[in-house]
């Protein structure tokens, strides 16, 4: 029996993930523990919410004696830890949050982990979910890989890097049995419209400026969320204790052209002329620090554990906006704040 206790689950990547284990393994018992943070959303998990393998927990990483509570009371076999503030630009207004949450909740977890699993541990996986801009920023040319240097530029990728060597150090210093991923940037359905990608498609919805920071020169290597998922189901049961996983789609965009041609094909599908969307690109003050470009190498994840994304980006992106198109309440009750009244209602009243 798999007891695995899934953190940031009501988030984009989590609820994903939320989603595959609960529906993939109806044999395991799934714990989703969120703090619903503005990033949080259980309109991401209307469709398996009342799963009998389900169940929700608000809470926050943070507090030590809730997470200590929850590893007695649930016997966790596995952590898919998910939860952490993850906007560059939210990390360079209030970089402390990001520390809060990303190395105090993950030192937080990994302690609760060792506590509860010391006795044995056999059949117990801590696996971290991280991102590749722990790597830094690439040049024109060259690839991350599993053993490229961390060198983190924003106080996002600072905190992530930070809570990765809190892993690496609890597996060498207490052999923790732990699993780490390096993720490209993610795109798809029940994305906050703060990232570029959704942020575009709901601004050409609704005939807004196309925000471009600097030139648009910048790259990013893009990855269907569901391929996402489906990667760390594969390591969480395929993968080697104490190894770190590149994820990536090997599909570099620059931003000022990925912006093109959501354009092209929102036109397409909105029967507007072609052009029109395009318009409405803005070049913007540059982020500060801004990295310049993002590169994967999966080949360790593609030869040792088969892995390999399954739609190409002009697919992808497609579903996305077809998703977006779709689920203009789910859109809009994001935008307009009101699943947060929600929240108020379901949790206050407690
Ligand atoms: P997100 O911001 O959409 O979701 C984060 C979730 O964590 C939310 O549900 C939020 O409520 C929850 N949370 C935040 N602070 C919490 C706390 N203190 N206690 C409990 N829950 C808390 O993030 P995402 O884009 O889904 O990213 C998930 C993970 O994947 C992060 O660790 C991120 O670093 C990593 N990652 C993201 C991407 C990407 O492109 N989005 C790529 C690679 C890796
Ligand atoms: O690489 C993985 C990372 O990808 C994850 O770890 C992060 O959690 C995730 O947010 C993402 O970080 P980025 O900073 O790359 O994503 P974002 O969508 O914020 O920006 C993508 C690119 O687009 C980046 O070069 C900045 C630019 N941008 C972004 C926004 C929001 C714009 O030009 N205009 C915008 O309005």
């Amino acid at each position: 029996m798999q007891i695995i206790l899934i953190t940031g689950g009501a988030g984009f990547i989590g609820s994903h993930l939320t989603r595959l284990f609960v529906q993939k393994y109806p044999h395991y018992k799934i714990v989703n523990l969120d703090a619903l943070t503005y990033a949080g959303n259980l309109n991401n998990l209307r469709d398996i919410e009342n799963e009998p393998n389900y169940t929700f927990i608000k809470g926050d990483i943070t507090d030590a004696a809730l997470v200590n509570r929850l590893f007695a009371e649930h016997r966790f076999t596995g952590v898919l830890h998910c939860a952490a503030e993850s906007h560059v630009d939210r990390s360079i207004t209030d970089p402390l949050a990001f520390v809060r949450t990303n190395v105090i909740g993950t030192s937080t977890l990994l302690l609760a982990a060792k506590e509860s699993w010391k006795q044995d541990y056999n059949n117990k996986i801590f696996y971290h979910i991280s991102t590749d801009e722990v790597y830094g920023s690439l040049g024109e040319t060259g690839f991350f890989y599993e053993n490229t240097a961390y060198d983190p530029r924003s106080p996002y990728s600072a905190s992530k890097a930070s809570s990765d060597h809190f892993v690496r150090a609890f597996y060498h210093t207490y052999q923790l049995p732990v699993k780490i991923s390096n993720c490209s940037n993610n795109y798809g359905p029940y994305h906050f419209p703060e990232k570029l990608i959704p942020l575009s498609i709901n601004n050409i919805m609704n005939n807004k400026p196309l925000p471009i920071y600097g030139k648009g020169e910048n790259i990013r290597d893009w990855l269907f969320v569901e391929d996402h998922a489906r990667a760390i189901d594969t390591i969480y049961h395929n993968g080697k204790i104490g190894e770190t996983y590149n994820i990536g789609g090997h599909n570099e965009w620059t931003n000022l052209a990925l912006i093109k041609e959501l354009c092209r094909q929102m036109d397409t599908k909105l029967n507007r002329a072609e052009g029109t969307s395009a318009g409405l690109i803005t070049f913007v003050k540059d982020r500060a620090g801004h990295d310049l470009r993002y590169a994967i190498d999966a080949t360790k994840l593609k030869e040792e554990l088969g892995w390999v994304p399954s739609l190409q980006f002009e697919e992808g992106l497609s579903k996305t906006i077809d998703w977006y198109l779709a689920n203009t309440n789910w859109l809009n009750d994001v935008v307009n704040g009101h699943y947060k009244d929600y929240y108020e209602e379901q949790y206050h009243k407690r």
